[in-house]
């Protein structure tokens, strides 16, 4: 798996004990176990305020311009989604509006399209309920389709997530790692295909 493309995680939370923030420090663990190369953003890093046309008319932020890039440099993707009233976050959908927003007049940033066509994406959720926000994925799924991503089959929602980590951040239940581990080494093993 040395030569798998980079692969860029991150969470739909800025929650300081967020579950999918620790879901994506497991999934990144074990990418890198598995040789690839990890980016871990988090997006707390991003000062991004709610999208608004005119705000950006007088110029897109620093940080949606970063975003784009590091969006754009990773061929594979691993999102951790938290639900929210049965869809993903707020955060999140801000997050992706910025990111796949045109820069008017950009000789780079012109296409929307541009950080998230053909990228390989696989998804995942965690939540105190017992269907673990897998609500939030069959709602990001079609915006993620509709941005031409490639969304890997298998997907993981990782239920009663107050009781599924121990004090260090570990999934506690082999089931669950198995599970990260599957959508991990399938968006590995798809990317490696389409970009590698
Ligand atoms: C406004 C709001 C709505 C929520 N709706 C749901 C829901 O529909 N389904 C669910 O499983 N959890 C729901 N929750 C609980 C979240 O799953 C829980 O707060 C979770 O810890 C958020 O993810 P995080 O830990 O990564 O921040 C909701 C929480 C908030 C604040």
């Amino acid at each position: 798996m040395t030569t798998a493309p980079p692969l860029l995680i991150f969470a739909g939370s800025t929650r300081a004990q967020s579950h999918n923030r620790r879901l994506a420090q497991v999934a990144a663990a074990l990418a890198r176990d598995a040789g690839a190369s990890v980016t871990h953003i988090e997006l707390a890093d991003f000062d991004l305020p709610i999208y608004n046309a005119d705000l950006e008319a007088r110029g897109t932020p620093a940080a949606a311009i970063r975003l784009k890039e590091i969006f754009h440099a990773h061929p594979a993707w691993v999102i951790c989604s938290p639900e929210y009233n049965g869809s993903y976050t707020g955060l999140l959908k801000n997050t992706i509006d910025w990111v796949s927003s045109p820069v008017q007049g950009d000789p780079t940033w012109g296409d929307g399209l541009k950080p998230f066509a053909g990228k390989v994406v696989g998804l995942m959720s965690a939540s105190p309920g017992a269907l673990g926000g897998l609500q939030s994925l069959s709602h990001l799924s079609p915006l993620l389709l509709n941005l031409q991503c490639w969304l890997t089959p298998k997907q993981f929602a990782l239920a009663r997530a107050g009781e599924a980590f121990d004090a260090d951040g570990q999934l506690l239940h082999e089931a669950a790692r198995r599970g990260v581990q599957g959508v991990v080494e399938q968006v590995l093993w798809a990317a490696q295909r389409l970009h590698g």
